[in-house]
């Protein structure tokens, strides 16, 4: 008995039974039944012995109950098992097709009556939207038949099993089986019937299926229609009111294509649908038509004949507390702030979405690449060794896979592309989905990353290619070879359009660089953009063993293999919180830019299709961020690929404070995502009058000095500063070290001739290795004169003999407090460094410092290669908002190019920080944080931080880049900090 389950449990056949061919999911005026809600439930270790729940009498009085559609491992607070997280590696041993005995299977029954009036369907159909990952289905005691494909749909024929009244289905649904090494996506492993379970009454002469295939081509729109259906079905109307079009088919021979006059067409800026129906006598389908045409000319990637640029994302199903169980309300509202931060298309990484997303797509628009549900990753361990990929043995599961996949949502005007899977390898398999694709869907090309070579898909793409090798893909004069291509390969692959499936991996804080990938799509239109990496965190919402709440992660359950915080990668932390990274996306993918030309700005409109009648543009200027004047500026309607030209308002400019004009493009309507006056696009102008910065006045007469000493508002003990305004601060003290972000972790083995960083190590290792975190200091001199005071230190760490020297200078210049500190590298450093700041530590008195104003890049935290969301401005923030809750703790918080900083404390003005530019024109940043940059990387989880009394200040000359390491290329050189002298230069007040 045992080995006849494993056999089964082992198969590679994707279905067996009275399934049926896989179609639309149509929305039909036929009778069904949803059969989601409380099933009973038993979930056994390993495999059991015996198919006793299949039988009609079956007592599952004993069992617990369970909501369907769930995962098991989301139910009863632990006690059906934890989820697992791995990346590449398989959760069990890689021993194809087998899976081990302990194989967690739950059993599923639940009872339902067939409603009255179902006696005369012609069929009964028992359709299941996602189980995972392999199950078998009963009623009524008969076997109905089994299905593997945990993303995809399966319906079974129950026709014969059913009865009027009362009936019993029951479902084994095992976590691990042959397919489990086909569905190796990286994320959380989630067993268990996770969408909806549907009972379908098929009427005699209803339609099994149909297919609007659509097209816009010289202002007409087309559609072929497909119907499947018997004979006896016709005749069949199809109507599309709104254009006033009934057209009736007496027979299947009738059907021919329609031509629309005076449609618009869709695309994912103006997604306009016309409803249609398409029925017979015995039953009517809804649909949505867009008419749009896809594609390839050239190495052009063309809809309605305009190029496409993606300015994407790769969107999981992921839930904090769902899992992968899909929520209308919130898929929606997550599509709407897609739309709100500029994204226009997804990659359903790596499997199709509930099929509700792609009506929404449809609806709020999208490009769509919908992605099959395939990947077998974990064979790269074993070189690829028995990759299902290209093994005959699994081709019929293969081409089940994706016919399922273009069945289902063949009829979305969305959908502008197939992906047949993700990190799958190559092979015939592969080749052989491409060419039943390329047989039944002629209108969509078909896209996997995988095919390196481009031997059977339409479209060249790669993930994490760096800037470098996107320019080198871009352009035809490079003789560099395409990767893993023969030369000819390489030229083959120049022919076609190119995407970058994914890029910009989101992990921690990052991706540096968003905008330099953006302006190569602008450069070399064979650059079709891309989609980062990702939508979402995929924490789940677990607690602590002190009961605090907290987003987990890989290892968070126990895993015995697990990939960390490898899922936490998105630009939405797990609890919908864009993070700056997604404010850097909206900013650098702006569809309107502006330039600035002397008195005048040149808009541009970098639409697909849409021109800017849905637009106005608004103006203010601000003198040193205080608003002073503002209006709306007047520009024409610029079509999609042009521009205007317009004068600039009238600029009031300051001469004792910084002149800035501000600039927005906002919807002038309100849509389905945002409602009027949302800001699409932002552009400022600095128009300061040049104002000189006070010289440094050389102090002489410097003598030893010991004891106390006043200056202004500052203490001093022995040289060292122990007050400032009456409050205990400590520092200031070299600050060389951030708390590694995930990027500073990555220790990729590939590394580009512009990468900072050496293969296989990180530059946090290295950070670590150089002591940067455990720096110590020797007071070379205390001197004093008058109204000055000097220390010189050399920093450095245990059993480095590498140096800093760092001097000190606090003066009195016309009564108020200056400091000056002077920091120079010995020779010698080889690395990067992450920053280059002085820190002080401001213990929390009766008054803590818990806030901050500031005048410089704002709101958001900013780095050197990830600066275009913010702006120059006058801000403000508590101390626990300036920090960014990514899933694991690291670096955040630095606001770059300060002018003006004041600490506060519950509202009022505790010290106020005027910062200089330095003789090169830089500003400093600051950063103002509960804990030191040694603290935080200590903590795994937020959770895991220490309560803090004290506020700490950095102030940093200047900081390393974001880069996206963690999974792609290192920080560009211009961005990467080298040790290097810099000089900090404050002036400090009381508040
Ligand atoms: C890619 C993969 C994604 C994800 C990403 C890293 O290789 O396709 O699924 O693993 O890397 O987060």
């Amino acid at each position: 008995m045992a080995s006849q389950l494993s056999a089964y449990v082992t198969d590679t056949a994707p279905g067996r039974g009275s399934l049926r061919p896989a179609r639309s999911w149509l929305h039909s005026d036929a009778p069904s039944l949803s059969l989601n809600g409380l099933w009973r439930f038993r979930l056994s270790p390993a495999v059991p012995a015996t198919e006793d729940l299949a039988a009609e009498g079956f007592d599952d009085g004993g069992w617990d109950d369970i909501p369907v559609p769930s995962h098991w491992v989301l139910q009863g607070d632990g006690a059906y098992g934890r989820p697992i997280y791995t990346n590449v590696q398989f959760p069990f041993p890689i021993d194809p097709p087998h899976v081990p005995d302990e194989n967690p299977t739950g059993d599923y029954r639940r009872h339902f009556d067939l409603p009255a009036g179902w006696s005369e369907a012609e069929r009964v159909l028992l359709r299941f939207d996602g189980v995972e990952s392999l199950f078998k289905v009963w009623v009524n005691g008969e076997e109905i038949g089994s299905a593997s494909g945990s993303r995809l749909a399966h319906e079974f024929d129950v026709t014969s099993s059913v009865r009027p009244g009362g009936n019993v289905v029951a479902v084994r649904v095992h976590q691990w089986s042959a397919a489990s090494y086909v569905e190796d996506q990286d994320q959380w492993w989630l067993p268990g019937i996770f969408r909806d379970v549907t009972l379908i009454a098929r009427p005699a002469g209803g339609i099994e299926d149909v297919w609007l295939r659509t097209g816009f081509e010289n202002g007409r729109g087309r559609v072929e229609t497909e119907i499947t259906a018997d004979a006896a079905a016709f005749p069949v109307t199809f109507r599309l009111p709104e254009l006033g079009i009934e057209q009736v088919w007496a027979t299947a021979a009738d059907v021919a294509p329609l031509e629309v006059d005076g449609v618009e067409p869709w695309s994912a800026e103006q997604p306009r649908l016309y409803d249609v129906t398409v029925s017979t006598a015995a039953e009517s389908i809804a649909l949505r038509a867009g008419f749009r045409t896809v594609e390839i000319r050239g190495d052009r990637f063309l809809v309605n004949g305009r190029r496409v640029v993606f300015h994407g994302v790769n969107r999981h199903e992921t839930h904090p507390e769902r899992g992968r169980v899909f929520d209308e309300e919130h898929a929606r509202e997550d599509l709407a702030r897609m739309k709100r931060f500029n994204v226009n298309a997804i990659r359903t990484s790596h499997y199709p979405p509930h099929p509700r997303l792609l009506d929404l797509a449809d609806e709020l628009g999208f490009w769509v690449v919908l992605e099959c549900d395939l990947e077998t990753h974990g064979f790269d361990k074993v070189g690829w060794a028995g990759n299902p990929s290209d093994d005959p043995a699994w081709r019929e599961a293969y081409l089940d896979r994706i016919r399922r996949t273009v069945e289902r949502d063949k009829n979305h005007p969305s959908i502008v592309m197939w992906s047949l899977g993700n990190e799958a390898g190559t092979g015939g398999n592969l080749a052989a989905m491409s060419a039943w694709v390329h047989a039944r869907d002629a209108g969509r090309p078909v896209h996997y990353e995988g095919d390196h070579a481009g031997e059977y898909t339409d479209v060249y793409s790669r993930m994490y290619a760096s800037v470098l090798e996107t320019e080198q893909i871009g352009t035809d004069g490079s003789r560099r070879p395409l990767m893993n291509c023969t030369p000819a390969q390489g030229a083959r692959q120049r022919t076609k359009p190119f995407l970058l499936c994914e890029y910009a991996h989101a992990m921690g804080n990052g991706p540096g660089a968003l905008d330099q990938y953006e302006a190569l799509v602008h450069e070399y239109p064979r650059l079709h953009g891309g989609f980062v990496w990702e939508w979402r965190d995929h924490g789940i919402l677990t607690t602590a063993p002190d009961g605090t709440p907290y987003y987990a992660y890989g290892g968070d359950f126990g895993e015995v293999v697990h990939d960390g915080n490898f899922v936490m990668d998105g630009m939405l932390l797990s609890n919908d919180v864009p993070t700056p990274s997604l404010h850097e996306f909206k900013a650098v993918v702006q569809p309107v830019r502006f330039t600035f030309d002397g008195d005048d700005v040149v808009i541009s409109n970098l639409r697909h299709s849409a021109d800017t009648s849905d637009l106005r543009f608004r103006w203010r200027v601000e003198h040193d961020g205080t608003l002073v004047e503002s209006g709306d500026m007047e520009v024409p309607v610029v079509a999609a690929g042009g521009s205007a030209r317009m004068p600039l308002p009238r600029i009031p400019v300051a001469q004792d404070a910084e002149t800035w004009l501000t600039v927005d493009a906002v919807s002038a309507v309100s849509t389905a995502w945002a409602p009027d006056g949302h800001v699409i696009a932002t552009a400022q102008l600095d128009r300061s009058a040049r104002r000189p910065v006070p010289g440094v006045r050389p102090e002489t007469d410097w003598r030893r000095s010991d004891g106390t000493l006043t200056l202004g508002i500052a203490e001093f003990v022995d040289g060292a500063l122990v007050r400032l305004a009456g409050r205990t601060v400590a520092g200031p003290r070299l600050e060389l070290f951030r708390a590694p972000t995930d990027n500073d972790e990555g220790a990729s083995e590939e590394v580009e001739e512009s990468d900072a960083g050496i293969a296989g190590v990180s530059n946090a290792d290295l950070w670590r290795r150089d002591g940067l975190d455990r720096l110590t200091t020797r007071r070379l001199s205390v001197e004093r004169t008058a109204e000055a005071l000097r220390t010189i230190d050399k920093v450095s760490a245990a059993n480095s003999a590498l140096s800093v020297t760092v001097e000190t200078v606090w003066s009195l210049v016309g009564g108020e407090l200056e400091l000056r500190v002077e920091i120079e590298p010995s020779r010698g450093w080889l690395t990067v460094w992450p920053r280059i700041g002085i820190r002080f530590d401001l213990p929390d008195g009766a008054a803590p410092v818990d806030g901050a104003e500031w005048f410089g890049l704002g709101p958001l935290e900013s780095y050197p290669d990830s600066l275009r969301a913010a702006r120059t401005g006058r801000f403000s923030s508590t101390i626990g908002d300036l920090s960014v809750d990514y899933a694991r703790p690291q670096e955040t918080g630095h606001r770059s190019q300060l002018r003006e900083l004041t600490l506060t404390s519950g509202g009022a003005d505790v010290l106020r920080i005027v910062a200089f530019p330095d003789t090169r024109g830089r500003r400093p940043g600051f950063t103002l944080s509960r804990h030191t940059p040694q603290q935080i990387p200590r903590a795994g989880h937020a959770y895991e931080l220490p309560g803090s009394a004290t506020s700490h200040l950095i102030i940093d000359a200047a900081q390393h880049g974001l880069g996206s390491r963690a999974c792609g290329p290192d920080v560009w050189p211009e961005f990467a900090l080298r040790p290097e002298a810099r000089t900090i230069r404050l002036r400090i007040a009381a508040g």
